[in-house]
């Protein structure tokens, strides 16, 4: 199911560059930044000079290559400010990631980098078929993360009517959904399948809200929870890619007449592909670690920072002069190695969603009871699975049969697994 493309005349500027006219114009952007983050920020001084690369010497994109990359240790080792491009007085918002462990990575925002980044949230919701005068339901968490008030500026920039619920409540979630009648929700997709589950379990039927289109992100997630939430809700659901330490939501789109993974907005950001082991930059196409340059941004420029999220570049369908990349599979950090064979999160559900009575709530458990690591799945059943030995055995085959690995199944009752309010946690690592 596709939606209607965006007319024309709503696209912005830099939506309808070509390809050659957006290649002189990052290149130019690019040697700008590498000359401010070279002139301002200290760490890169450092780094440029360690290679003997002089701003100058960026002649051409392809020179981009010859610069070191950054890496969230880097943000780490300069907290919390040290990496800003700009006095303190020019900074006029910070956000800041949790981080798992040790120290979060704050990055900073000046007056006009909130105000790009409110026109990119409000081309990537326009492109997701949203429209001025639509109302937007913002179930990203508001606060520190940036989901919530990123969502929220482009919505509002975009001309909609923004509900800033952020996440939790779910009980209300659905009420507001229900007496505001949102056309668009914002939220994890891990998330919204909590909120059509309180629908369900109230004897609403999801397919009859005001719902018509999820921008989903924050998260990994496939094209097999896209049709299971599009079946189950008769909504489009588009995905939309970022990250804090490059701007926030709103890096990468995908736009609702393809559905063919998200557009980039290299007006902005500029993309590379690596090999994750070695760093040597890939030609499009080939699957690897995404990297990104900023071109535009004042207060915290970066080059070459190393996402670790795993995907490929493809050419430009619905924005033709931008990149796609694909469905992000996973995280390096994510990947599980069982008994030698790589595994991401996101393979499991993939098979999930492929046995009837079984439902997109899952847990991959690690465990290491002698030499050799085990994974268990734990999965929720629907509520009317009633013979799950035939449905565990049936999963454990196609992971076996599809992944390659041998996982032990345990069906566990609807609701079992713990909900998240944002991004769901896909891996319990009990070695
Ligand atoms: O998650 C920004 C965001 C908010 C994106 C709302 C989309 C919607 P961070 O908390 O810094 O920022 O986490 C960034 O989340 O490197 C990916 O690993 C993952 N991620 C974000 N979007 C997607 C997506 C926000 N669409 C990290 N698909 C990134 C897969 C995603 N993973």
């Amino acid at each position: 199911m596709l939606g209607d493309a965006c007319p024309e005349e709503l696209l912005d500027a830099g939506e309808r560059l070509s390809v050659d006219e957006l290649r002189s114009r990052q290149l130019s952007l690019l040697q700008a930044t590498v000359a401010t983050t070279y002139e301002k920020v200290p760490h890169y001084r450092k780094a440029l000079d360690e290679v003997g690369f002089a701003p100058g010497d960026l002649k051409e994109l392809s020179d981009l290559s010859r610069l070191p990359f950054t890496g969230k240790k880097d943000l780490r080792d300069n907290y919390p400010f040290g990496m800003f491009a700009v006095p303190q007085s020019e900074v006029s918002r910070v956000h800041a990631s949790s981080g798992t462990t040790g120290r979060p990575t704050v990055v900073g925002y000046t007056k006009q980098d909130i105000d790009t980044w409110a026109n990119l949230m409000a081309r990537s919701i326009r492109a997701a078929g949203g429209r001025a005068g639509d109302t937007c339901h913002v179930a990203y968490g508001y606060g520190l993360f940036t989901g919530g008030l990123g969502a929220h500026y482009g919505a509002e920039r975009l001309g909609c009517t923004v509900v800033p619920i952020s996440g939790g409540m779910t009980e209300r979630q659905v009420d507001l959904i229900r007496d505001f009648g949102a056309r668009i929700i914002m939220v994890t997709p891990s998330y919204f399948l909590a909120i059509i589950d309180e629908m369900e379990r109230r004897g609403l039927d999801p397919r009859d809200t005001s719902l018509r289109i999820g921008i989903f992100g924050a998260e990994p997630w496939t094209e097999q929870m896209r049709t299971e939430v599009e079946q189950r809700t008769g909504m489009h659901a588009v995905d939309i890619y970022g990250l804090s330490e490059v701007m926030g939501p709103g890096v990468a789109q995908e736009c609702v007449e393809t559905k063919d993974g998200l557009h980039i907005w290299e007006d902005h950001f500029y993309p590379e592909i690596i090999d994750p082991v070695t760093g040597e930059v890939l030609p499009d196409g080939s699957e690897g670690e995404l990297v990104f340059t900023t071109l535009t941004k004042q207060a915290f420029p970066v080059l070459r920072y190393r996402t670790r999220d795993l995907t490929r570049l493809l050419p430009g369908t619905a924005r033709p002069g931008m990149r796609r990349m694909e469905k992000i599979t996973g995280r390096t950090d994510d990947m599980m190695i069982v008994r030698g064979v790589n595994v991401f999160p996101t393979q499991i559900e993939e098979q999930i969603l492929g046995v009837e009575g079984l439902t997109p709530h899952y847990l991959c458990v690690l465990t290491r009871p002698g030499r050799m690591d085990e994974l268990t799945v734990q999965v929720e059943a629907a509520p009317d699975l009633t013979d799950r030995p035939t449905a565990a055995a049936a999963l454990s085959r196609r992971i076996k049969d599809r992944v390659g690995v041998t996982a032990k199944i345990e069906i566990v009752d609807p609701h079992a697994l713990e909900r998240s309010l944002g991004k769901a946690k896909r891996i319990k690592d009990n070695r």
